[in-house]
């Protein structure tokens, strides 16, 4: 089952509750919120006070994707906010089996996160360890970005070390996800796809979502 994260990044900030609801209407079970301090990413997004508004406005699960330069200062307050998922970037400092277990200590998913420019391996001591792996497919801090193609072959090869080693982590893919790449990123592996401007930058959220996920249903059928 493939499922497709709305990234609330494309969404209009003033109207938040009608753009979540929106996308319930199209039955997803899980949302992207992106985190941006103006240090590890250039731009600043939002914190814990709108998670929790979020959290209370929603029944869906909450998937926070932290790019902030110092993510364990901030790991228990998304965590009481609300967070069903929190992931941390690889190429950000602090001791990251140590809040992959604290994340997961309170019952959340915990995974990691590698940009464009990390290889795989960087991976290797904590496949182990995640619930999940996200796998940025464009450099992060904006939305509405192009599609890295190369991402495809980290997905692959993550499918693949999972499938070798036995281990049942998600594979998550972030940024330039549209109605035309879709088919190939579920193809690749992909378990989680977020998607934003394909989104909340269509005129009818909900349709994108359905034509999304229809696309995403077809290439599970063919996934080996
Ligand atoms: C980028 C964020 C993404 C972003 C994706 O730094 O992590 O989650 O919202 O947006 P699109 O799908 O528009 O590339
Ligand atoms: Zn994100």
């Amino acid at each position: 089952m493939i499922e497709i994260l709305p990234s609330l990044l494309s969404a209009d900030f003033a109207r938040l509750d009608r753009e979540i609801n929106q996308v319930e209407a199209a039955n997803v079970t899980m949302l992207h919120l992106d985190v941006m301090d103006g240090h590890f990413v250039p731009e600043i997004s939002f914190g814990p006070p709108v998670v929790r508004s979020i959290r209370a406005s929603t029944e869906l699960h909450l998937d926070v994707h932290l790019m902030v330069a110092h993510p364990e200062q901030h790991l228990d307050a998304f965590i009481k906010a609300g967070a069903n998922s929190i992931s941390i970037h690889v190429e950000a400092p602090g001791h990251l089996h140590r809040s992959l277990r604290l994340i997961q200590s309170h019952g959340l998913k915990a995974g990691v996160v590698i940009n464009p420019g990390t290889p795989v391996t960087a991976l290797d001591a904590l496949l182990d360890v995640v619930d999940y792996v996200l796998v940025m497919s464009v450099d992060p801090g904006y939305g509405g970005q192009q599609f890295i193609p190369r991402s495809l072959d980290k997905v692959m090869q993550l499918d693949r070390r999972r499938k070798e080693a036995g281990l049942n982590f998600a594979i998550e893919i972030d940024g330039g996800v549209t109605a035309k790449n879709i088919g190939a990123v579920v193809q690749a592996g992909c378990d989680w796809v977020v998607a934003g401007a394909a989104i909340f930058g269509n005129e009818d959220p909900a349709m994108a979502v359905i034509e999304m996920q229809k696309i995403a249903r077809d290439a599970t059928a063919i996934r080996v």
